[in-house]
């Protein structure tokens, strides 16, 4: 929509009095036959648009139009005029430069601001100098920023805490609906909402109010839905018990699958060996969620107690400790019992006689020294 062009003029007779001389006439007008009337195009306009004021049935031939702010002849609030005869427009004191005037009556205003919002007049100069006016409403709605959803509690406790979500920011003249897993709020004693559907009530949380929220705004010109919101819920964890597919492995054999036997989703599992954080060797493998690992082969090094840690943001448990023995062949091989016995009956007969031998020189020396 291009507004129409022409300079405003001053040399000529000034439109104010000529509207002025002419309302007071108007007074004495009787009614006419095809009633001039404003449509507003359109009628609930976002911040930023374009609107119209259409003028429709205007008379035939006029001599001027003029455009007030408000609902009354006020030159003060004089938005722009226009002489038919010699194609020439006037602006007043309350043009902001976004207005414009079309030869058929029509007043444009570009991008619409929440300021704009409020009654248009339009007085129409006759040929027989007699004026017709006419009241057009307009009401510009601001665009909706896109909702966000808030928590008054983040870290709420199950079955302890209450929980307020509210979506913002607020905005007038605005409506809100909520959603929870997609779904629209289901009949629950434990679920409020405001009398403005702002805020969603969640009495005593449980770990299944999870979510996702998602809130939506809604104005006579658009509608905006939040990001969704999840709730994250703490909860006690449960001990996790362990279980392994065997415990007592010959070594480079395997597998040998550790896993937890729970299934409480939300929490994250850490593996502990022998007390400390398990470190990963090339032969253990996690699943993509940490509940089970799988040792294959199985080396000597891997024997000892195995525990896992389920924790959330609340709390951890530690699982008892589960024992991996691995047993193994000793590489030496063992003598056995009667190589054992030769040798030591091979010492002794050897060491016997020398013990003899030895005994004599001794008791022989003695004697020698004694006599
Ligand atoms: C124009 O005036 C006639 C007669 O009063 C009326 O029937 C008609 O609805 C009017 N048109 C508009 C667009 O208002
Ligand atoms: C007046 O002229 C404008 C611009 O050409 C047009 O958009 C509008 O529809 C016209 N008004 C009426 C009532 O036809
Ligand atoms: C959140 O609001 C609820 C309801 O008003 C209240 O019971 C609860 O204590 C609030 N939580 C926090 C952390 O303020
Ligand atoms: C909200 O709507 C009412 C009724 O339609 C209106 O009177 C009020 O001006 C509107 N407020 C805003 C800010 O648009």
């Amino acid at each position: 929509m291009e507004p129409p062009a022409g300079p405003a003029s001053t040399r000529h007779v000034p439109w104010n009095r000529l509207v002025l001389a002419v309302s007071l006439l108007t007074f004495w007008t009787p009614p006419t036959t095809a009633q001039l009337t404003i449509e507003t195009v359109p009628p609930r306009a976002a911040e930023g648009s374009d609107v119209l004021l259409l003028a429709h049935n205007v008379t035939k031939n006029p001599l001027g139009y003029a455009w007030f702010r408000g609902e009354t002849v006020d030159h003060s609030q004089l938005i722009t005029s226009y002489r038919v005869d010699i194609n020439v427009t006037t602006n007043g004191p309350t043009h902001s430069g976004r207005e414009a005037l079309y030869p058929n009556g029509t007043l444009l205003i570009q991008s619409v601001t929440q300021k704009d919002t409020g009654s248009y007049m339009l007085l129409v100069t006759k040929n027989d100098l007699q004026t017709e006016r006419q009241t057009g409403h307009l009401h510009v709605y601001p665009v909706l920023p896109r909702p966000i959803i808030t928590s008054n509690n983040s870290n709420p406790w199950e079955h302890e805490d209450t929980v307020v979500l509210t979506c913002g920011p607020e905005t007038q003249n605005t409506s809100y609906m909520w959603w929870i897993s997609n779904q629209s709020l289901p009949k629950s004693t434990r679920l409020e909402l405001s009398e403005d559907k702002r805020t969603l009530t969640v009495f005593n949380v449980t770990r299944k109010d999870t979510g996702p929220y998602v809130c939506e705004a809604r104005n006579p010109v658009g509608i905006s839905r939040s990001d969704p919101f999840t709730l994250d819920v703490l909860y006690p964890v449960a001990r996790p018990p362990l279980q392994a597919s065997n415990t007592t492995v010959p070594e480079h054999e395997g597998p040998v699958v550790l896993s937890r036997l729970t299934d409480e989703t939300g929490v994250s599992i850490r593996w502990l060996f022998k007390g400390q954080s398990l470190l990963l060797a090339d032969r253990m493998t996690l699943s993509s969620d940490n509940s089970t690992l799988t040792i294959d082969p199985i080396s000597r090094e891997d024997a000892g107690g195995y525990q896992c840690e389920v924790s959330n943001r609340g709390n951890s448990r530690k699982s008892g400790p589960l024992r991996l023995r691995v047993t193994w062949q000793e590489n030496a091989r063992a003598l056995d019992v009667g190589a054992i016995t030769g040798i030591v009956i091979g010492v002794l007969l050897v060491l016997m006689p020398l013990a003899v031998l030895g005994c004599f020189i001794f008791l022989h020396s003695s004697c020698l020294t004694r006599y």
